[in-house]
């Protein structure tokens, strides 16, 4: 059995221990805002956050995932509001297929717990997920309104 901690709640789950953590969140925990896009750690649509950081979760065993506080897309939304970064997404339209987002979106949260105010070349370095609709210029644009 391997404990998990997503979203602060406790889980258990009996899997291999090399399965990817992004599977293990989908298909056990069943949380299926975090996307599968390449799955071998280069499109960033599963990104998580990793004790805070961002994580692409295809690419990590879920035995290393035990004792770590796990945040996906479905805990930025309390109460029914939209977290910041949500909020700016949806004003700045940053969205077109929609399908890499929630990865956009969390890899843009840890950013901004660590760093209020990026500048673009901040932003381009610690967001890398691919957008195949080619979304960065509103991305970037989210995240200025976000650090106003
Ligand atoms: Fe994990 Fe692409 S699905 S990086």
């Amino acid at each position: 059995m391997i404990k998990l901690n997503i979203n602060g709640k406790q889980y258990q789950v009996d899997v291999e221990p090399d399965t990817p953590l992004l599977w293990v969140i989908r298909e056990q925990v069943g949380l299926t805002g975090t996307k599968y896009g390449c799955g071998v750690g280069q499109c960033g649509a599963c990104t998580v956050l990793f004790n805070g950081a961002a994580l692409r979760s295809c690419s990590v065993p879920v035995s290393a995932a035990q004792g770590i506080k796990i945040e996906t897309i479905e805990s930025l939304e309390k109460n029914g509001q939209l977290s910041k970064v949500q909020k700016a997404w949806v004003d700045n339209q940053v969205p077109q297929c929609g399908y890499c987002q929630s990865g956009l979106v969390m890899a843009t949260t840890a950013l901004l717990r660590t760093t209020p105010k990026p500048s673009d070349k901040q932003i381009d370095e610690a967001v890398t997920n691919i957008c195949r609709c080619g979304t960065f210029q509103q991305v970037r644009a989210a995240v200025h309104a976000v650090s106003k």
